[in-house]
């Protein structure tokens, strides 16, 4: 008796590509080439970095590409600066967001109020942590805006000031934690900064190293070049060297090919 008759018709096809292979582009020169093609779409990743080392710029670069190219929406958060400021600052840097929210592709959360909670804040009458209510209002912030406006790619920026207010490591996991899955339930492809709090071979790994699906950091010594370097990306191939990158009136370069001694 012959075999019963089974479906080749996959036989021989290549998988089909599952949507964490798919990249963006993060739309700064040079590093996608470090991140193999871009980032993984869905992914929660970090962007970690001292002052003034580039993290605004390049969260927002980020968001105008994919606005720009593909059509997709993009959505601001920002913890650190009022809207006004931020759209100046980028402006500077080449990127008219005023152009992209008309055409409704860009949305600017202000949730500097968030900072402002004190330790101790009150709803209703019922004492409440103010620290647990910055973080709760951020989530919210989060839901709202997938509700809203259904954005493709999402910059969280910066986290430092909602979780540093918590004082110790054991604290702090479970806040980035909640937060991290609330990004990745948006469906977005999202970039958070941080403060990065120690530098050199010796510095301390911080919880939302470990909770984020991938980590950039840029690094600018006071002598020396600025350079970014890629700790992890989960599911991608990368280019693990530290790389050198400049900042200029079109905002970051990466020198892919230029190692940093
Ligand atoms: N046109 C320009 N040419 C050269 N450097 C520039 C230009 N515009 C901005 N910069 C540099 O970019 C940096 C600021 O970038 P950005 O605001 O993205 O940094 P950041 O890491 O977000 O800072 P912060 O920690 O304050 O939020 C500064 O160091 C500034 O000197
Ligand atoms: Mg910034």
């Amino acid at each position: 008796m012959s075999e019963p008759e089974t479906d080749n018709t996959r036989a021989g096809q290549p998988p089909p590509v599952s949507w964490s292979e798919v990249k963006l582009s993060t739309g700064t020169p040079g590093l996608d080439a470090m991140l193999n093609g871009g980032i993984s779409k869905g992914r929660v990743i970090l962007v970690l970095g001292g002052p003034g080392t580039g993290k605004t710029i390049l969260c927002s670069r980020y968001l105008y590409q994919g606005a720009k190219e593909k059509d997709e929406r993009g959505a601001y958060i920002g913890m650190n600066e009022p809207k006004s400021r931020f759209m100046g600052e980028m402006r500077s840097v080449g990127m008219d967001f005023g152009d992209l929210e008309r055409r409704k592709l860009f949305s600017y959360v202000d949730a500097t109020d968030v900072r402002r909670i004190p330790e101790q804040a009150r709803v209703g009458r019922i004492p409440v942590g103010g620290k647990e209510l910055g973080l709760v209002n951020l989530i919210d912030a989060v839901e709202t805006l997938v509700d809203d406006f259904s954005p493709q790619r999402i910059v969280v920026d910066s986290i430092s000031d909602l979780v540093f207010r918590f004082s110790t490591l054991e604290e702090r996991r479970p806040v980035v934690l909640d937060l991290v899955e609330s990004l990745q339930s948006s469906g977005a492809t999202c970039l958070m900064t941080s403060e990065v709090l120690s530098t050199g071979d010796e510095r301390t790994v911080q919880p939302e190293e470990y909770l984020a699906e991938g980590v950039i950091l840029l690094t600018a010594p006071k002598k020396g070049v600025r350079s970014v370097q890629i700790l992890k990306m989960r599911g991608s191939n990368m280019d693990t060297k530290a790389r050198p990158y400049t900042i200029g009136d079109s905002g970051l370069v990466v020198l892919s090919t230029e190692e940093v001694y």
